[in-house]
């Protein structure tokens, strides 16, 4: 358990908070490439209200959704050439949040000179743009294997999650639900010993889940601290896993924006974008599926139905819940390593660590159930609404 103070030293990550802080030392997705258009975009990360758009040299500009004049949201604005111009008064921002043009001022004043917004530096890469928000320099983005992954079908996504990031990040090293949903220790399909361990490693954590009878069953992986990949089930019956993705980013202390990475070799090559807004409560049904919830948002209903940030004073962990106390070990080292000037956990600066192959075992996914549908529920969700 934690205590309330803990709780909330763990789940606040506003500008100003230590786990505020901790995260920003990372690169976070914060657009799928394909929505970031001429049309400047209002974004919510870690608690900052920020403006993306694409200028007309084609990169990224992501800064301060606020104009530094009277305040005005500028994703009413207009994009001119790299620059940004507000659509109150005029002035003009360029990709730099440097003021370039303020038209009621009078000619020759340098007030413009001193008016800068805040800007972040984006890159932008398998089909997500990243940013960093944190203390520069900024360290390298990790290239997980799935974002280097290109000759095949591709689906870059997002949507929200309507409760705490640390509800999601905990999901992901919470492998014991994996064996319950899947039917294994459900007393009508003949429950089997299953087994949990977790394994510290350069990049965070593997799951290691074995269950009797079954050789490699499953290990899903960790990327401190906020990233998991994993094996879904083959897209095509008798082919390959499907490698997955997802980060999963804090847009204030009661909301997370989850972006996905699906990937399988193919010889059509393709790249699908989703977006979608999630209601808090509402969950696609599927009749034929557990507990009655469609495959792609069993986990959202787990972790939105904790309660917007767990009671986590009042829980109890067991042995199978021991990913959890270590990914809360690796948090609170991080925060104490950057009370020591250091980088937290898993920041990498050294090219040579920069590309990251996780491994990948899953016997249990192969195990396809048709009538879950994963291919729908994974790859596409428009067609999932359907
Ligand atoms: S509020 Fe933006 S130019 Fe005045």
């Amino acid at each position: 358990m934690l205590n309330q103070e803990d709780n909330k030293l763990f789940t606040s990550i506003g500008p100003g908070t230590p786990m505020g802080e901790m995260l920003r030392r990372y690169w976070h997705p914060v657009q799928c490439a394909e929505f970031v258009t001429s049309k400047p975009t209002r974004l919510k990360i870690l608690g900052e209200e920020l403006l993306i758009y694409r200028g007309a040299s084609g990169k990224p500009v992501l800064t301060q959704l606020r104009c530094a004049h009277r305040s005005l949201a500028m994703d009413y604005g207009r994009v001119e050439g790299d620059s940004i111009r507000c659509p109150y008064h005029g002035w003009l921002y360029d990709a730099t949040g440097q003021c370039t043009a303020q038209p009621a001022e009078p000619e020759g004043s340098g007030f413009k000179e001193k008016v800068k917004l805040k800007t972040y530096p984006v890159q932008e890469y398998s089909g997500l743009v990243f940013a960093y928000m944190g203390p520069l320099p900024a360290p390298l983005l990790p290239i997980y294997d799935v974002m280097m992954d290109e000759d095949g079908a591709k689906g870059v996504a997002m949507r929200n999650v309507n409760c705490n990031w640390l509800n999601c990040i905990e999901n992901i090293v919470d492998i014991s639900h994996l064996a319950w949903l899947h039917g294994y220790t459900f007393p009508a399909y003949g429950a089997k010993k299953v087994t949990y361990h977790w394994d510290r490693k350069d990049y965070g954590m593997d799951n290691v889940m074995d269950i009797e009878g079954i050789d490699d069953t499953h290990i899903s992986c960790y990327a401190f601290p906020n990233v998991n990949r994993f094996a879904a089930p083959p897209a095509d019956k008798g082919g390959e896993l499907v490698k997955s993705m997802i980060f999963r980013v804090p847009m204030d202390d009661s909301s997370t924006m989850q972006f996905y990475l699906r990937f399988y070799a193919s010889d059509k090559k393709s790249i699908n974008f989703q977006r979608k807004t999630e209601q808090l409560g509402v969950y696609r049904q599927l009749a034929d599926d557990w507990w009655g919830i469609d495959v792609g948002d069993q986990d959202r209903m787990a972790i939105e139905q904790q309660g917007t940030i767990a009671d986590r004073p009042n829980e109890h962990l067991g042995v199978s819940d021991g990913g959890i106390i270590m990914q809360r070990k690796m948090l609170r080292e991080s925060l104490e390593l950057i009370a020591q000037g250091k980088d937290p956990h898993c920041v990498i600066r050294d090219p040579a660590k920069q590309k990251i192959i996780f491994p990948q075992k899953s016997s249990m996914m192969e195990q396809r159930q048709d009538h879950l549908n994963y291919n729908r529920a994974f790859v596409n969700w428009n067609a999932a609404a359907e």
